[in-house]
């Protein structure tokens, strides 16, 4: 039992059912193959993100918890493996691409000190703002309390520590701006 009390020490009643019904729900939808999983994932996730402005492309066996702290956008992907935990808060804007096995986790244990153990000590909230058109490579991790700038890319199995600047790649752990894209349009 003492398992569960520093588990949940400080965790409102509110709250608990919220993620207890939004683990259920998730799991119910989460891995519905094909068009009818992408739809019924967009209704259930419409019922409990804080927004979600429209249909996603969301692939089954993807882990998002504390979904109503998570704001998204337009035209939001995401593909399967990915976990995304809003207990800081996450915003998104429109036209985010997320590949598979990425991590967006938005807050910290504190590590200062021997006692309590980390596993005891609450989360210390670090939001992540994700700005228009970023695309975010496959088993990219992205640490808490970052903004990624509009039309940011982060390569494959880059680890993104600090803010981005606009329209830049970033590769690398930690990741390091390598380029900008061309500010005209895409070539087809
Ligand atoms: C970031 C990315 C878009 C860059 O593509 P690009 O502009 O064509 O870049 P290049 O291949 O010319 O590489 C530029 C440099 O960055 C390095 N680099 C590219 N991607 C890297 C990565 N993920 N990690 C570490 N280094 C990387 C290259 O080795 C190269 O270094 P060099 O100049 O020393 O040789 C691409 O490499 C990438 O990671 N795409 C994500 C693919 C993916 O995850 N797809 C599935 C999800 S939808």
């Amino acid at each position: 039992m003492s398992f569960l009390r520093d588990k949940l020490a400080g965790v409102r009643l509110g709250a608990l059912l919220f993620s207890q019904a939004e683990a259920v729900a998730f799991w119910v939808v989460g891995g519905l193959p094909g068009v009818v999983g992408f739809a019924l994932r967009t209704a259930v996730y419409r019922l409990f993100f804080a927004r979600l402005g429209g249909f996603c492309w969301v692939q089954h066996g993807v882990t998002i918890v504390q979904s109503n702290r998570l704001r998204v956008g337009r035209h939001f992907g995401c593909n399967t493996g990915s976990y995304i935990n809003a207990i800081g808060g996450i915003e998104m804007g429109d036209y985010v691409l997320i590949g598979s096995n990425v991590t967006i986790s938005s807050g910290m244990h504190p590590i200062e000190g021997a006692l309590p153990p980390v596993f005891a000590r609450p989360v210390v909230p670090k939001p992540i703002r994700i700005e228009d058109d970023v695309w975010i490579g496959a088993g990219a991790v992205i640490m808490p309390g970052v903004t990624l700038r509009r039309g940011t890319v982060i390569g494959a199995n880059s680890v993104v520590t600090r803010d981005t600047e606009p329209y830049t790649v970033y590769v690398g752990a930690p990741a390091r701006a390598v380029r900008t894209r061309d500010a005209g349009e895409a070539n087809a």
